[in-house]
């Protein structure tokens, strides 16, 4: 069997060897779930959510909006979920702390979404690895309009404490090219009392502009690059049908799983192809990848598409800061395929992901390391060295949920018997990985 035992208590046995084939649908995007619960919650009437990401982390995000009053139906997996909005100003204050859970995206665009709400008080938290997350980054920029938000270490450590307080207008240079930061200063700016411009030194992911103007914000992008946008307050958001397409970064597992085990044949289908996310899909051409995209179309204001991928020989890649936020999450994966690649790929421009779910430079260095990759770490990179004849031993996920993934994905071209431990976390973002990856090897 490919897989066993995915509970909390027992590490994971994965076995090396063998193929993969078959067809998979990986869930709902995660960035894009969340906007459509969110969105919902502060327009008027009913939101309908077709394909939600049935996860940890949109849960996380319907409890706090249940908490302030928000009517989210249950989540559950291939069912539509309704919201039924309360307006942009609408949030009850909640009689207790909101839970944010381990999501980071959680935490930062309701942030935005609570700093203008006049003289109500809320408190956010989240689990240790959230905690322990930078939050300064948007409280700074939501600070420049108004903003009144305190916590630990200087107002940089959840719990939070919002005041909510009348924001004005500002124009925010972000040092950092973060959807979560740009998400929660133009939420924040809907109802702030003049517009605010948020000008990102590279754009990164523009699901919130997309589905912002869906929605019926006056919202604009311009600056070289789609690297400045701008919230002009006033009109109020309308409910909508939202069509959740899958997760790119979930069907990065698969297409480094295909182009990595031998034999392997697979179709993802219905992945997301928004171009501001599919980085990954251009350094798997540059590695030499066997990837064809099928079927493409527009659903809801997003492309998407079918990934046919088989294996075959890789180049190495080499990776910089300009591509790293089109590709942010994938590079846990990536460094997988590089194991596997004829030569050295490198990394660079990386940082951001010391500050993830877990410090995702150190945490696969670490863990592939202990297979026999050769490894080496940089402050904000990493050079691996291929082809490596990866070993079956015992590793963790250290508790994020793509690393747990990516490690699987190591495994299966790893000799003998690989044990994870706390695999349970990919329920973070793909609940159903587990038994995809039993079904796929078949
Ligand atoms: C996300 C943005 C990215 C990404 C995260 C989801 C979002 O984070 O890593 O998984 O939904 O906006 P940053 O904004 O910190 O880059």
């Amino acid at each position: 069997m490919a897989a066993s035992n995915a509970n909390a208590s027992h590490p994971l046995t994965l076995s090396g060897g063998g193929s993969l084939r078959g067809t998979v649908r990986v869930p709902g995007d995660k960035s894009i779930s969340h906007r459509a619960l969110l969105f919902g919650a502060i327009a008027e009437g009913e939101t309908r959510i077709e394909g939600l990401l049935p996860a940890e982390d949109p849960l996380s995000t319907a409890a706090c909006l249940r908490a302030m009053g928000v009517e989210v139906s249950p989540i559950r997996a291939g069912e539509m979920v309704t919201v039924r909005g309360v307006g942009l100003d609408g949030f009850q204050e909640p009689g207790d702390v909101l839970d944010c859970g381990n999501s980071g995206t959680t935490m930062r665009l309701m942030l935005g979404l609570l700093a203008g709400r006049v003289g109500r008080h809320f408190v956010l938290t989240g689990d240790g690895s959230l905690r322990g997350r930078p939050m300064r980054r948007v409280g700074g920029p939501l600070a420049e309009m108004g903003a009144v938000i305190h916590g630990r270490k200087n107002g940089n450590f959840a719990p939070l404490a919002v005041l909510g307080q009348e924001l004005h207008g500002a124009t925010i240079r972000t040092p950092v090219a973060s959807a979560q930061v740009k998400s929660a200063i133009l939420l924040a700016a809907l109802t702030a009392s003049g517009p605010t411009t948020v000008i990102e030194p590279v754009q990164s992911r523009d699901h919130s502009e997309r589905m912002l103007r869906a929605f019926g914000a006056d919202l604009s992008v311009g600056g070289s690059g789609n690297t400045e946008v701008t919230v002009r307050p006033g009109p109020a958001l309308k409910g909508q049908t939202v069509i959740v397409p899958g997760d790119i970064s979930s069907a990065a597992f698969w297409l480094v799983a295909g182009a990595i085990t031998p034999g392997a044949e697979l179709i993802v289908e219905n992945v997301g192809l928004n171009p501001s996310r599919t980085g990954i899909l251009e350094v798997l051409e540059q590695m030499g990848a066997r990837i064809t995209v099928l079927n493409a179309r527009d659903v809801a204001g997003e492309p998407v598409g079918d990934l046919q991928v088989s294996h075959g020989p890789l180049q190495p890649f080499a990776i910089g800061a300009e591509i790293v936020p089109r590709l942010v999450d994938e590079i846990p994966v990536l460094a997988v395929a590089a194991c596997c690649a004829n030569g050295v790929s490198r990394l660079s421009g990386a940082e951001e992901l010391r500050v993830k779910e877990t410090d995702r430079l150190a945490v696969m260095a670490r863990q592939l390391t202990a297979m026999g990759a050769r490894v080496e770490e940089f402050e904000d990179g990493m050079a691996i060295e291929g082809p490596v004849p990866l070993q079956g031993a015992a590793i963790d996920s250290e508790t994020d949920h793509r690393v747990a993934m990516s490690l699987a994905v190591a495994s299966l071209v790893a000799t003998g018997t690989t044990t994870l431990a706390r695999s349970e976390a990919a329920a973070v973002s793909y609940p159903g990985f587990w038994d995809d990856l039993a079904r796929l090897r078949g």
